[in-house]
């Protein structure tokens, strides 16, 4: 396995792959891998002849007030949980071969990002669509894979990489649940081990929602207050709980064919997400 610094260095390793047909899978990660993110590098494995894995901690997509410089890191342990995957290049840059003085261009998407973490997170999504791009321009891949459990981001990017006529095909991966339910997080590192237990209301919430809709309930306000209260129950604090239309991400104001749960939860201080199909 090879680890590369630099953009000129990845597109010239890519070209090189490219000459000699052999396709690229890329899993873009901020580091401090699990596996969800493991599971991510296998599916580009099992499509891709030359799986390439990003680490780069993006903080154009944190807030002010987020957990940027506090974000869990460590190369050494990432590398080698990468090679054991049979990951070929883990590709590394540093903030300033990403974001050089000078550096000016935003990719922003006008409608998706106007809902759910969009309204909670100002900004997040032009930090994301703005890096994933820069990371498909280095890496030149023809399979990207990112993890079911942003479900909004991979809208997101889709649509993104729609719009721009990049030929890449987006692929999400499903969401890696600990036994108890809890989606894998590299956040879920900062939870004491009662916040551990209590984490595991999120998904609790959604199950519920989506018991609900399987019993015939087609009120998406009894269905949020249902999840807002198995959150509120074991003592998290919802951020937001959404029914939602799994395309444009509009509330839904009656469940009828497809519908998608979408929960924000606070436990302590550490923001959680998670979602699921509830109909279609
Ligand atoms: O999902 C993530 O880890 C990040 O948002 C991504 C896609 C790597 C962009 O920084």
């Amino acid at each position: 396995m090879q680890v590369i610094r630099t953009i000129a260095e990845m597109q010239a390793q890519s070209r090189s792959w490219s000459r000699q047909g052999i396709a690229i899978g890329l899993v873009p990660t901020m580091g401090f891998l699990h596996e969800g993110h493991l599971s991510l590098v296998d599916i580009a494995k099992e499509k891709c002849g030359a799986v390439v894995a990003s680490i780069f901690v993006n903080p154009m997509q944190f807030g002010p007030k987020e957990d940027f410089d506090n974000y869990p890191r460590d190369e050494a342990r990432d590398l080698a949980m990468l090679e054991a995957h049979g990951t070929d290049v883990v590709f590394i840059p540093q903030t300033d071969e990403m974001y050089p003085k000078g550096f000016e261009t935003r990719v922003e998407l006008t409608r998706l990002p106007n809902h759910l973490c969009g309204l909670r997170r100002e900004g997040h999504f032009r930090g994301v669509t703005t890096v994933v791009l820069k990371l498909l321009a280095a890496v030149q891949p023809d399979v990207a894979v990112f993890g079911d459990k942003d479900y909004q981001q991979i809208l997101v990017i889709r649509r993104m990489v729609c719009d721009l006529n990049l030929s890449v095909e987006v692929i999400a991966g499903p969401t890696v649940r600990e036994p108890d339910g809890l989606a894998m997080s590299s956040r879920n590192s900062y939870l004491s081990p009662e916040e551990r237990r209590t984490a595991a209301c999120v998904f609790q919430a959604l199950q519920r929602a989506r018991q609900m809709v399987n019993g015939g309930a087609v009120d998406p306000i009894m269905v949020r207050r249902s999840m807002t209260e198995a959150i509120e129950q074991n003592g998290a604090q919802v951020d937001y709980v959404a029914v939602v239309d799994p395309e444009t991400l509009e509330e839904l104001q009656i469940i009828k064919d497809r519908a998608h749960a979408a929960v924000a939860a606070f436990v302590g201080r550490t923001r959680l997400i998670d979602n699921l199909r509830l109909k279609g």
